[in-house]
């Protein structure tokens, strides 16, 4: 289905550097027929999307640090426990959020994160980092200058990357034996049982299910051992893989392959209903913002998410429905959404006075959220939230 044409996601620019005529791509996805690889039919070229300036930073919520916490501490107790000497590697290791966690441990490390300012912030944190795109050339680099990796660890990662197969096969290649990749991402199941139409953006080529997973690293040898669900953007799952003849395979994966099929995730109509869906979600936003406006109140938007990028043009809803969005993100303060050119101002705006509405962007970050704006709701404010449905949250 099409979405229309979509800026970048992350793309917040101040007003005076909006080029006239902002780079768009048309914002599509397709379910492959055969390997049911959920993805982007075209997705601009990474330096487009991961540069010197890249927005998006992990350790913007008190949440996701404790998650990351316990990922490092499930790679520790799961996987390293009795290894000599093991080295972990992750990929698309952000400001280190993870990965500082293996290094406290005095564990041999190494981060992959392509975006300088995010890789120059994990140095800092103690985290030993390299600024390049990982594929079958780099992880070749890495394994003659550190040998074979235990461990290879992404979060919120490997959706992001269209050359998919060639990192496959540099995983295969860096990978040990006996070594597990273990990686997280936001879970097609969960996209299409909430309608969260706004997982899909330029940097999410795909939305992998346990189906697509396997297909794409089964020919590189390596198959799924272990699935677990997790809470984190909104519903994510993640996959645990080794070298087939190392490992046993858990229930757990032969339980989600009945799940997705009772889904449906490998039938046409479910995408088709998918449409639909994003369709009626849409018509129900626009509808409920215009009412509230029409009756003079006022409407503010909380965190600006990559994900509203998709939300705000594909609704087409600017500055006329949106007064401004309050985000936590100095790198976002001061900028304009892309494309829709609503203001991004810092939370101490937001109770100046308090909208009388905020649409939460950031709804998988909802019980935080809430828990710490009890002043806002207690003026009389609501969260409107359209995931899985467009209304009013009851707080
Ligand atoms: P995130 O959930 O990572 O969404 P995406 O992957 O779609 O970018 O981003 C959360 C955004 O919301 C981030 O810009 C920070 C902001 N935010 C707030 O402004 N206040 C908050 O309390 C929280 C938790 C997040």
């Amino acid at each position: 289905m099409s979405f229309g044409p979509m800026p970048i996601a992350n793309g917040f620019l101040a007003p005076q550097d909006i080029p006239l005529d902002t780079y768009r791509f048309e914002l599509a996805t397709a379910s492959c027929k055969r390997c049911r690889t959920f993805q982007l039919i075209d997705q601009p070229p990474p330096d487009k999307m991961f540069h010197a300036n890249y927005a998006f930073f992990s350790q913007t919520s008190r949440v996701m640090q404790d998650h990351f916490e316990n990922f490092a501490l499930d790679i520790a107790q799961r996987l390293l426990a009795r290894r000599d000497d093991p080295f972990v590697v992750e990929l698309g290791s952000n400001d280190g959020i993870m990965l500082r966690h293996i290094a406290k441990r005095g564990v041999r490390h190494l981060g992959v994160e392509p975006s300088a300012n995010v890789a120059a912030a994990a140095r800092n944190n103690g985290v030993n980092t390299t600024s390049v795109f990982f594929d079958a050339e780099s992880a070749a680099n890495i394994r003659e200058q550190y040998g074979p990796a235990d461990v290879i660890a992404a979060a919120n990662v490997m959706c992001h990357i269209g050359s998919i197969r060639d990192v496959a096969a540099g995983i295969a290649l860096l990978l040990r034996d006996d070594g597990v990749l273990i990686f997280e991402d936001p879970y097609l199941g969960e996209v299409i049982a909430k309608t969260s139409y706004d997982q899909i953006y330029d940097e999410h080529v795909f939305l992998f299910s346990l189906e697509s997973v396997r297909a794409i690293f089964g020919p590189h040898g390596l198959s799924v051992i272990d699935v677990a669900p997790q809470t984190t953007h909104g519903g994510s799952m993640r996959y645990t893989l080794g070298k087939t003849e190392h490992h046993e395979v858990s229930s757990t994966v032969t339980e989600l392959e009945v799940a997705e099929s009772r889904q449906g995730l490998g039938d046409d109509q479910t995408y088709d209903r998918f449409r639909q869906s994003c369709e009626a979600s849409k018509a129900a936003l626009n509808r409920l913002l215009g009412e509230l406006r029409g009756a003079g109140k006022r409407i503010a938007g909380y965190g600006a998410t990559s994900k509203s990028t998709t939300v705000l043009n594909y609704c087409g809803i600017g500055p006329e429905l949106i007064e401004f969005i309050s985000d936590t993100t100095p790198i976002k303060q001061g900028k304009v959404t892309p494309g829709t050119h609503i203001s991004v101002k810092p939370p101490s705006c937001f109770s100046e006075p308090y909208p009388d509405f905020a649409v939460l962007f950031a709804w998988n970050h909802a019980a935080e959220i809430i828990a710490k704006e009890k002043a806002f709701l207690e003026s009389g404010g609501r969260f409107i939230t359209f995931v899985p449905e467009v209304g009013m949250i009851q707080a």
